[in-house]
């Protein structure tokens, strides 16, 4: 039965991350603001991130960190609310918290007191949430404003946010819907793609590493393309490429390749590329390789190897390593020069794989791509050509790393709009 009638200064459709931040700063501002979402519980995708610890932001957050065709589009918002300012709330509220590693902050306890932390302030800030509301249709008025069209009835709102996310993790609720708002609007949506999800190797590279089935180790992750140092700078202070490589652990699953560095690098792949994997990222392979071979000339490369690597892989590697330095697999060390030492530096540091695809929505933490930035105003995310209609999170075309840079994306970007509408 269609009975609620309702007007509100503001209404914002998805109760996610970027949605309650954005609620919540408007409401504080005395705008009268109602959030609508067709999940039974606010927030889902908080409480399961992190691995139950909510990794809710990362101390080293720029515009680098992040993937957009309008790379400038992020700075704004970024600057104008820092991974500081959401530390201050967390802070206020007692939630203890750590860094774990590359500036990655957790709570100590529970992803959930971030969802709290958020229901809580918008209940103080008089915000209206309604759940388990299926959305029918949105139209803008002839009055002015907008009209969301709810399965239990009609909200009217002078301005609308939407913050819906995009789509991985369909089972969730994902459901792409801010896309297809964005363009019933006739705003650009660039092409989606899942970022931050592991890759999937074909059955015969597959069966060459079956072995390998849960072996981790850190490498160096690039996606074809220059290489640069994620983060690093040229001496002119300008990002020196697009792809960056990253310097973080990668693991061998039944599927084929995952681990922080793996997502990284997903992120910036493409179907048919090759990435390339330095597997000895902090080694100097030929220094170690001669003063093994001065020292004990009689062993084998293999034994060397799984020196420095995880046994399994330096078993699975070593005819190949063999073969490509132009030595049989039992060759000692002293039978190896200088020239077949480097043709194995060059396998092992420069290893390129070709994957055949990845895990797809399913499993990948965010959605690259979206709504198109340069339809959007960078300071408060308002449709430059439908005034009132904002747009703020993972449904815009900015995406982070993997470390706490897409929720900062989602505080951000919902509070520059909260501020605005
Ligand atoms: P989000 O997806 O959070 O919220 C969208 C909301 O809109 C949902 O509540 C949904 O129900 C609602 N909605 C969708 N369609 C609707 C419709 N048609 N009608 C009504 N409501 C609708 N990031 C990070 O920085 N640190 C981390 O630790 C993690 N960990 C992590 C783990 C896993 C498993 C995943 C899948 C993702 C992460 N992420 C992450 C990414 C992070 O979760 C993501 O970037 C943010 O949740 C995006 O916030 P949004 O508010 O934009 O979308």
């Amino acid at each position: 039965m269609k009975s609620v009638r309702d007007h509100f200064d503001v209404a914002v459709i998805g109760a996610g991350a970027a949605g309650m931040m954005a609620a919540m700063t408007a409401g504080q501002r005395g705008r009268r603001v109602v959030v609508l979402d067709h999940a039974r519980a606010p927030g889902e995708k908080i409480r399961i991130s992190g691995g139950g610890r909510c990794n809710f932001t990362n101390l080293h957050t720029a515009p680098a960190a992040f993937l957009s065709a309008n790379p400038h589009f992020a700075k704004s918002a970024l600057a104008r609310y820092t991974p500081r300012d959401f530390l201050a709330l967390v802070e206020a509220r007692g939630i203890a918290w750590h860094e774990k590693t590359l500036g990655q902050l957790f709570c100590d306890g529970s992803a959930r007191q971030i969802v709290s932390l958020l229901t809580d302030g918008m209940a103080e800030a008089g915000v209206d949430l309604r759940l388990g509301r299926t959305i029918e249709t949105v139209t803008r008025r002839e009055e002015g404003g907008f009209a969301v069209e709810c399965s239990d009835g009609r909200v009217t709102a002078t301005a609308l946010i939407v913050a819906t996310g995009g789509k991985s993790i369909p089972k969730m609720g994902a459901t792409g819907f801010g896309y297809r708002l964005a363009e019933s609007f006739g705003l650009p949506v660039l092409e989606t793609r899942p970022g931050l999800v592991p890759l999937t190797l074909d059955p015969q590279q597959l069966a060459g590493f079956s072995d390998l089935v849960g072996v981790a180790l850190p490498v160096r992750a690039l996606a074809q393309g220059e290489p640069s140092e994620a983060g690093e700078k040229s001496d002119t202070g300008r990002k020196k490429d697009k792809r960056p490589a990253f310097r973080e652990a990668m693991l061998f699953t039944h599927r084929g390749l995952s681990g922080p560095a793996i997502l990284q690098v997903s992120s910036y792949w493409r179907e048919g590329e090759a990435i390339t994997l330095d597997l000895l990222p902090d080694t100097d392979l030929m220094a170690h390789l001669k003063a093994a071979r001065r020292q004990a000339g009689r062993q084998q490369l293999r034994t060397v190897l799984a020196e420095l690597l995880p046994k399994r892989l330096a078993q699975m590697l070593s005819p190949a390593l063999a073969a490509a330095a132009g030595r049989a697999e039992e060759a000692m060390l002293a039978d190896y020069g200088d020239a077949a030492f480097a043709a194995v530096a060059r396998v092992l540091q420069g290893f390129s794989l070709k994957p055949a695809g990845s895990e797809g929505y399913r499993t990948a933490e965010v959605t690259l791509g979206g709504v198109d930035t340069r339809a959007l105003n960078s300071r408060t995310m308002e449709a430059q050509a439908v005034p009132g209609l904002y747009f703020v999170g993972e449904c815009v075309d900015v995406t982070g790393w993997l470390g706490g840079y897409n929720f900062q994306w989602a505080w951000a970007s919902g509070f520059s709009a909260g501020q605005a509408a």
